[in-house]
């Protein structure tokens, strides 16, 4: 049976368990969220001699995978490892320097980084409390902006929206990982239509995203879809609508379960052929796995549909 060693503590790791098992059942306290190889969080570092296996390192970086960084949920041993908690080339540390009610159930982040932190709006990053809470958020802000804004659901019992959305203040030390994510603008093809789709706080990275995309001179229609399951989810939408008053190429359309039905066929129909066109989907699993379907099957090509669904944790 394969071993792990974590900071001097050996642990047997047993049929089917992933090195985060093992060090989770050993009681050992290892950031974590998704257990997916999603969100990042989970991220360790194998010493040079026992090099993780290639699998455990799909999505990292170049320079990280030379490292020896690991998704510690993702590691299936085959021989023994000596892991250790990821180092400070991985985490920047920042503090909270905003806190915003937007809605009820929606509220605005934004944190300064202690060191340089690179990101293109609509990334994700793995925000992680002192005590090793994980989560992942959706950058909302443009680099430019000279902070990192998120936009957090505050869901019922929710470990790290209800702790933000309570106890956390201005000043408060955090660290951020990252960034992930397959939902950015890139620039070039400046006349190619974009959709960009997404349900609840699923609008943060859209919101980033449309904002870079005008920034940097698109020229191409660009279509904003916030999906809600009623108007209490609606949020920065006199903001949109005066984005939307002023770019001509830019529409903002706020769809409510009730009144318009679902997302996707409300898109669909609006939209029925997307060939050539580029988008950004994301949110709610569900919706997002439908919506990628959809936006392929009605004409986008697979490289030009990027989507980031928002797993829940999984702990
Ligand atoms: C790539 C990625 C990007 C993300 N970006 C954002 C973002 O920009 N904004 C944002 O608000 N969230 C985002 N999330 C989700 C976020 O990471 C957390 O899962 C979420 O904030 C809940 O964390 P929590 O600690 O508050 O709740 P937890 O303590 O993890 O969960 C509390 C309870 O809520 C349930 N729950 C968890 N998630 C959901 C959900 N989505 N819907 C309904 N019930 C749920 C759980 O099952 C549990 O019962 C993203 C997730 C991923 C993977
Ligand atoms: S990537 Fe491992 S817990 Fe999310």
């Amino acid at each position: 049976m394969p071993r792990v060693e974590y900071q001097g503590t050996a642990v047997d790791v047993q049929e089917g368990e992933t090195v985060l098992d093992a060090l989770l059942r050993r009681g050992l306290p290892i950031s974590h969220s998704c257990r997916a190889g999603v969100c990042g969080s989970c991220l360790l570092k194998a010493a040079a001699q026992t090099p993780p296996p290639a699998a455990a390192q799909a999505g990292l970086k170049d320079a990280w995978r030379a490292s020896g960084y690991f998704l510690a949920c993702l590691c299936r041993l085959e021989s023994d490892l000596v892991a250790a908690p990821a180092g400070d080339e991985a985490r920047v540390p920042a503090v909270i320097s905003a806190l915003e009610r937007l809605t009820d159930s929606v509220l605005r982040v934004r944190l300064e980084t202690r060191a340089p932190f690179e990101y293109r709006a609509g990334q994700f990053v793995a925000l992680l409390r002192e005590d090793g809470l994980a989560r992942s958020y959706s950058v909302a802000s443009l680099p430019s902006e000279g902070m990192l804004e998120m936009h957090v659901r505050i869901l019922p019992g929710g470990q790290m929206s209800q702790w933000l959305a309570t106890q956390a203040r201005v000043g408060q030390a955090l660290s951020v990982q990252g960034p992930s994510g397959e939902c950015f603008y890139v620039p070039g093809r400046e006349e190619q239509p974009l959709l960009l789709a997404g349900t609840g706080t699923g609008l943060a990275p859209l919101y980033g995203i449309a904002r870079d995309a005008i920034a940097q001179g698109h020229r191409g229609p660009i279509r904003l879809f916030h999906g809600v399951v009623n108007t209490a989810g609606l949020y920065l939408g006199d903001e949109l609508a005066g984005m939307a008053a002023q770019t001509p190429n830019f529409s903002y359309t706020l769809a409510t379960l009730a009144a318009d039905g679902p997302l996707d066929a409300l898109i669909l129909n609006t939209h029925p052929s997307l060939k050539h066109w580029r988008a950004y989907l994301c949110g709610d699993p569900t919706l997002v796995q439908s919506l990628r379907k959809k936006v392929f099957l009605a004409g986008a090509s697979l490289n030009d549909i990027h989507a980031d669904a928002f797993l829940p944790s999984a702990t």
